[in-house]
């Protein structure tokens, strides 16, 4: 069965998504989330989920060699960012080309870019008066939020909209279309 890896930094309703959907469809696994905050939601999710959580500090992270082994060795295949707040190095791309798929809660390339994550890109999006926003699944390059895209989906931003309200539309989208996008490209591998 195809493994995959989760890294995530925040709550983790993505990663939860993403397990749950790999469960009932039995089209892959998700062999591990890996993070970089010791106290991120994701972890206790990870617990209550029986999936193993691993915690390397962002140094780790970024030179790559210890979560790479790990992942290795467990034959994971496909790396999926979901709320992962820690740079991807071109030690990750080299290992798995085209292997790695990000989530951004908006339509790229529009807000998007070094800085531009979480509540900062629901608030510059209302702060733009854009009457639509919506989600980028796309692939993992060396530029950020560049990778070629695999679906967007779009929603409304309502005149009375705040970055809560905004958010809560956008998490709905993600957790439909992220686990589907994601088997759908796996079934290519
Ligand atoms: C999502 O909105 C995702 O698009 C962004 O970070 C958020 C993570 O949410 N990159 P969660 O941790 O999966 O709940």
């Amino acid at each position: 069965m195809k493994q995959i890896a989760i890294l995530a930094s925040g709550n983790g309703s993505n990663a939860e998504a993403i397990v749950h959907h790999f469960r009932a469809t039995g089209e892959a696994e998700v062999a591990m989330i890996i993070t970089n905050k010791p106290q991120a939601g994701v972890i206790q999710r990870a617990e209550r989920l029986g999936v193993p959580c691993h915690y390397f500090t962002n140094a780790e992270l970024r030179e790559g060699t210890r979560p790479i082994a790990l992942m290795k060795e467990h034959g994971v295949e496909l790396i999926i960012l979901a709320g992962y707040l820690c740079l991807i190095t071109p030690t990750y791309i080299m290992e798995y080309p085209e292997r790695i798929i990000n989530i951004h809660p908006a339509l790229l390339p529009s807000f998007g870019g070094q800085g531009m994550y979480g509540d900062r890109v629901h608030a510059a999006v209302i702060a733009s008066g854009a009457k639509e926003s919506g989600i980028t699944i796309h692939l993992v390059d060396e530029d950020y939020d560049h990778g070629r895209h695999l679906l967007q989906a779009t929603c409304p931003v309502r005149p009375d909209d705040t970055v809560d309200t905004l958010a809560a539309r956008i998490h709905e989208l993600e957790h439909r279309f992220f686990p589907t996008t994601i088997a759908q490209y796996l079934r290519f591998l």
